[in-house]
């Protein structure tokens, strides 16, 4: 069982605000947006929308959780197809929950050397953080409960829902 959580109307007008921030910040200047899938799917199709300027986007397929649990490991599925060196580079996650999945992402392309590296979180749970980790953009911040939907699963479903939920079970 769930119940609307964040709705779409709400989703929408903060994604609208975020592709503005982003748009402000690079100017012109191209920028590769780095999408996490599964979860990012849905809300980097919106944003992405949002940004005016110039944007290359591309994939990663990462994976950190297990149904409701983290298992705290963090393992890279699908890697990008742009070289980011010396690119504007804005990571692109669903919720950021114990930052362990993002602190291993920032690691990894960082060490390619883009021009500069940002995160953009539609989600943040900060009283869960096993390791603090900078959020450049985030969308909203949540209490420590498990939420579902544009985009974000229990078990790979419930990613259709056009509104962000929880469980209420
Ligand atoms: P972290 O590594 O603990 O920060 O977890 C990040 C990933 O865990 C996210 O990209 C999601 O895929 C997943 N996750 C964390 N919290 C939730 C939640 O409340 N609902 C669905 N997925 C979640």
């Amino acid at each position: 069982m769930y119940k609307v959580f964040i709705s779409e109307e709400k989703i929408k007008e903060r994604v609208i605000e975020l592709g503005k921030e982003i748009s402000d910040q690079y100017h012109g200047e191209q920028v590769v947006v780095v999408v996490l899938l599964r979860g990012s799917f849905m809300f980097a199709a919106d944003l992405v929308r949002a940004i005016d300027g110039d944007v290359i986007v591309d994939f990663m397929v990462v994976s950190s959780y297990q149904g409701m649990e983290t298992s705290g490991e963090v393992r890279i599925y699908k890697d990008l197809a742009e070289n980011i060196h010396d690119r504007h580079v804005l990571i692109v996650e669903d919720i950021v929950d114990t930052g362990l999945t993002l602190t291993k992402i920032l690691e990894v392309l960082k060490s390619r050397n883009p021009k500069s590296l940002e995160t953009c979180s539609l989600l943040s749970k900060p009283s869960r953080r096993i390791k603090e980790v900078a959020i450049k953009y985030v969308g909203f911040t949540i209490e420590d409960k498990f939420v579902i939907g544009y985009g974000l699963d229990l078990d790979q479903k419930y990613r259709q829902l056009p509104y962000i939920a929880e469980m209420t079970h």
